[in-house]
């Protein structure tokens, strides 16, 4: 139950940031959170996410205000850093699956859901590598600003979208008018 409230504090403090995208930005204005509507697995450790948003939450909400090149999250990067999962830019893709799917070890629906989405975020990643690196070479634009290399949040971001609009029919709580808004919604916005 506690760790249930925890993911839906992290999520809720999550949609507010880490949101680039244009037709996204008025939120999908809803009073329901997704995951209210479809429990994902967490990828990541929620007092690790916590942590990482207590850290990183409010620069990265200032950020993605921002125009041109999309930054990197740091919220994502200090997640994936925790974990080990990257090094100078380059995520370990056999570490990433082996950490992820830890989330759904004992709940076969997802664990098959966890791990083909996996594989396209990564194609999806290569198909936008330049934006990416491009990311990572951008300079603070204000003092005290902290670049974080884009790959994990984009990794994350990708994870959580696609996982949401994959969630299982026995899952998702379709009779509400809310989800239903959600799910279209989040069919082009990030929930990250
Ligand atoms: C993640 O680790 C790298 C390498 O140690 C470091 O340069 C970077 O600042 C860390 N990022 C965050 C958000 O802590």
């Amino acid at each position: 139950m506690l760790r249930n409230r925890i993911a839906v504090f992290i999520f809720i403090l999550s949609v507010t940031i880490c949101l680039t995208t244009n037709p996204c930005s008025e939120g999908p204005q809803v009073e329901k959170n997704p995951l209210e509507c479809c429990a994902l697995p967490d990828l990541v450790e929620p007092s690790i996410m916590m942590n990482c948003f207590s850290k990183w939450g409010e620069q990265t909400k200032r950020q993605s205000k921002m125009d041109g090149i999309p930054r990197g999250c740091c919220v994502a990067e200090c997640a994936t850093n925790a974990t080990k999962l990257v090094k100078n830019g380059k995520i370990n893709r056999k570490e990433t699956q082996k950490i992820f799917l830890a989330s759904s070890k004992n709940n076969p629906q997802w664990h098959s859901i966890v791990k083909d989405t996996l594989d396209e975020c990564f194609a999806e990643a290569d198909a936008n590598k330049e934006e990416i690196e491009a990311g990572a070479k951008l300079k603070p634009s204000y003092k005290g600003e902290k670049i974080c290399h884009p790959i994990s949040g984009h990794i994350i971001r990708c994870m959580r979208m696609k996982m949401f609009n994959k969630c299982p029919g026995n899952v998702f709580q379709e009779n509400n008018q809310d989800c239903m808004k959600l799910r279209q919604y989040h069919a082009k916005c990030p929930l990250n």
